[in-house]
């Protein structure tokens, strides 16, 4: 959980809200896409970290207001503004964690895949740049369609004599934080004590939660499992649908991503503790890239964890095996695009 910075205990001892919360460490962290409907929430929730020291953000456009307006909270971080491709390399540099939420959404009626012909090629452009400034840094690619963009960011990485497999990162942690919520909600389980793990990639049935393996173990019958792992799937489409043409999730992308930016510092800052479910290059099955729990350490995925993917139940072996085909075709068309560009 994010360890929030404004807590009740230090207002009522009156004490300097800044005192009580000295960096523990001064991570540098760059929002690429910042001044976007994730990217502001998300520039606000790492702000509150106190493992960061400096918070650089950029966009195309419209960001310097966002970094003046969130610069005034008084936690630690200094934030920075970079705006346009020019200032790109300056927004990079010394940077050990680089988040990509840059791209456009889905409106009703469009698949993530549709979203492809644009975000790809900002994609590609945003992680040449990190390829060129600060290619020891952990990426999290949240732009969709993450099934094809992040085999892109790979091919980018290794065109560019940089790529680490363990440092490049798709974030599908709002899958699990979704899985958490519904499973937590239908059981009458306390929210903070219950972990889904899910698997296998970003949309529709390429999301699957793993609902045999719930933490604290949970029984469902057979309707439940049908319809918790329909809605999962689906909570992406019902957060486009709600919105009716203003975009799609925004604020619990935001939470989400700033869960993985808070692991991935404790991770780097020696936490030995550290599991998130992440879309990564795998052997966990036949696919290159997949989702799974991964332990994260200080030189990013130390191990990918198999055992979830073990004594499945009936339903999630077929649930696996069918998405499989719809995985590997957007990993592919990632790749093929990657590839071309040379
Ligand atoms: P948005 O349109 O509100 O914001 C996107 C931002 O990206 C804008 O500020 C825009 O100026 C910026 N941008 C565009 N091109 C850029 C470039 N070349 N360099 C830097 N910035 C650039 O969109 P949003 O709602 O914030 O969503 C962003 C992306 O995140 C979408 O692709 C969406 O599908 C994806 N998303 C992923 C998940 C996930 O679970 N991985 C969840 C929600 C949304
Ligand atoms: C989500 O799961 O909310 C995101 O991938 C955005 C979308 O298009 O659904």
């Amino acid at each position: 959980a994010l360890r929030a910075t404004f807590a009740p205990k230090a207002q009522k001892e009156n004490q300097n809200l800044t005192r009580n919360v000295q960096p523990q460490a001064s991570y540098k962290v760059a929002v690429l896409g910042a001044a976007g409907g994730i990217g502001q929430p998300l520039a606000l929730l790492i702000k509150m970290s106190p493992l960061v020291s400096d918070l650089h953000l950029y966009d195309i456009a419209n960001v310097k207001g966002v970094a003046a307006d969130i610069s005034h909270c008084n936690t630690p971080s200094k934030v920075l503004d970079f705006t346009g491709a020019s200032e790109l390399a300056n927004c990079l540099k010394g940077v050990d964690v680089v988040v990509i939420p840059a791209g456009v959404p889905r409106k009703p009626g469009m698949t993530r895949d549709d979203l492809f012909n644009i975000n790809a090629g900002i994609v590609r452009d945003l992680v040449t740049a990190v390829a060129d400034n600060c290619p020891g840094a952990f990426i999290h690619v949240i732009s969709n369609p993450v099934n094809s963009t992040v085999p892109i960011a790979a091919e980018i990485l290794k065109q560019k004599g940089v790529y680490d497999p363990k440092k490049l990162f798709g974030v599908t942690t709002l899958d699990v934080v979704r899985a958490n919520t519904f499973v937590a909600q239908k059981k009458n389980l306390r929210l903070i004590d219950v972990d889904v793990p899910v698997v296998g990639g970003h949309a529709g049935i390429t999301i699957l939660p793993l609902l045999s393996k719930t933490r604290p173990s949970a029984n469902f019958t057979d309707e439940e499992i049908e319809a918790l792992t329909v809605r999962i799937q689906n909570a992406g489409t019902e957060v486009v649908e709600a919105k009716a043409g203003a975009g799609s999730a925004t604020l619990s992308m935001a939470y989400a991503a700033a869960r993985f930016v808070e692991s991935s510092l404790r991770a780097l800052d020696g936490d030995a503790d550290v599991y998130e479910c992440s879309f990564v290059q795998s052997d966990l099955t036949d696919l290159p890239f997949f989702a799974s729990r991964v332990k994260i350490g200080r030189k990013g995925v130390e191990a990918l964890i198999p055992t979830d993917l073990q004594g499945l139940s009936e339903y999630e072996q077929k649930a696996l095996e069918a998405l499989k085909p719809e995985l590997k075709a957007s990993i592919e068309k990632g790749i093929a695009f990657a590839q071309k560009q040379t």
